[in-house]
């Protein structure tokens, strides 16, 4: 699949004493916008979101545990914002399992009871979990209001954040309920990792590696030689890596902002993934871990299809390893039920699955294969 970038990058530097950073354009016409990658961007957020010229009210969705530690400063931050802009703050439950109509309802609630909602700007501060369930409020007030994503995990910074898929989880699955509405700015301050649990801060590197498996060869190259001070969260080093995989998603949606083809590839390692997930009744894994789990899975049926080298899945599994996530998929989960979870999976038509396959590290396609053809990749 193409790997030529649409996207631009250019260094900036805070006037402010605040972060210096990396400012990545995702090209989307009138609905283009910027995503601000630095370590201390939080404290330049005010300014950022000055220059979007809110009219009235500042609505910050976080959860109390990322309030307990960024909210004070996104606060203090937002009141320079200059003019009348009034910021108020709404917590919402902190968990996936709140990802759900009622807390968006809730939250309708909040925004529509302090009277003009059209002049209302929302910030998610949070993960992916808050970037989702507020992005969908500010896709459905109104018909449509501006949001800004101020992401606090790493697989908010380089996934969730970036191309404008915001919803919520029913009873019948998950992110069944959504809408494509993009952010007017994304804010993504790399200090703020420090504070990330370690589970959930590998977890988010797989997504990183995925990237590189998928489109960027030096990606995955400079993770094979700096896995160490990834792992360690060095502050210039995970900028840089940050920074990339916006650049990466931003491309990716630029070309594909509904998920009509390109978009797909990103699915590299779900389809497994997920299935891992399923079996496991979702309490067993975190999203990235089976990910890594499910890239591994991907890499060795793309190595029985011929299309990479048995070298590329073992620079993966090394890699993965060297990053502290699991490479196998546990002996005790049960391998036909994970190919009936293949065979159910949402990209599954005509009795077929569409895999996304690489083609060598920094390269893909897609394979539509009957469900079966996984079986022997499951190790
Ligand atoms: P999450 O939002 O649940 O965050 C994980 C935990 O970390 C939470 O307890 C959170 O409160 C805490 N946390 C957040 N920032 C922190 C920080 N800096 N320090 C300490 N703790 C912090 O999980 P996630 O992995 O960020 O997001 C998962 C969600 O993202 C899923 O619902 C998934 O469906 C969604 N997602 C969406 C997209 C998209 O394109 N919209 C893409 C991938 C995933
Ligand atoms: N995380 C997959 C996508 O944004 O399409």
């Amino acid at each position: 699949m193409a790997t030529r970038r649409s996207s631009d990058t250019r260094r900036t530097g805070g006037d402010n004493g605040a972060g210096v950073g990396t400012v990545v354009k995702v090209s989307l016409g009138a609905r283009s916008y910027p995503i601000h990658v630095g370590a201390g961007l939080l404290s330049d957020t005010g300014r950022l979101v000055g220059e979007l010229e809110p009219a009235g009210r500042v609505v910050v969705i976080t959860n109390a545990l990322v309030r307990s530690l960024y909210g004070a400063r996104l606060e203090r931050s937002l009141r320079g914002i200059p003019g009348r802009a009034k910021i108020e703050v709404l917590e919402m439950p902190d968990g996936e399992r709140f990802k759900n109509l009622r807390t968006v309802s809730n939250l309708y609630d909040a925004v529509l009871d302090g009277g003009g909602a059209r002049d209302t700007l929302i910030v998610a501060l949070g993960g992916g979990v808050v970037g989702d369930v507020a992005g969908f409020v500010a896709s459905t007030v109104l018909r449509g209001i501006r949001f800004v994503q101020v992401p606090t995990t790493l697989l908010a910074q380089v996934d969730s954040s970036v191309g404008g898929k915001t919803g919520v989880n029913t009873a019948h699955g998950k992110n069944l309920i959504g809408a494509f509405h993009q952010p007017s700015l994304v804010v993504a301050d790399t200090a703020v990792l420090s504070t990330l649990p370690d589970r959930e801060y590998r977890a988010g590197l797989a997504e990183v590696v995925k990237k590189g498996v998928i489109m960027s060869k030096p990606l995955f190259n400079l993770l094979d030689r700096n896995s160490v001070a990834v792992g360690a969260r060095d502050a210039g080093l995970m900028t840089e890596v940050v920074a990339r995989c916006c650049k990466l998603k931003a491309h990716v949606v630029a070309k594909d902002e509904t998920d009509a083809g390109l978009r797909a590839t990103l699915n590299f390692g779900h389809t497994f993934g997920h299935a891992v997930e399923k079996v496991s009744k979702y309490r067993r894994f975190l999203h990235g871990e089976a990910v890594a789990m499910g890239m591994v899975a991907a890499a060795r049926l793309s190595l029985e299809r011929g299309l990479c080298s048995e070298g590329d899945v073992e620079r993966l599994i090394s890699l993965l390893k060297r990053l502290g996530l699991q490479t196998a998929i546990p002996a005790d989960l049960d391998r036909k039920a994970l190919v009936d979870a293949i065979a159910f999976d949402k990209k599954a038509a005509g009795g077929e699955v569409r895999f996304i396959l690489t083609k060598g590290i920094g390269s893909c396609c897609e394979e539509k294969l009957a469900p079966r053809a996984a079986l022997r990749a499951l190790g």
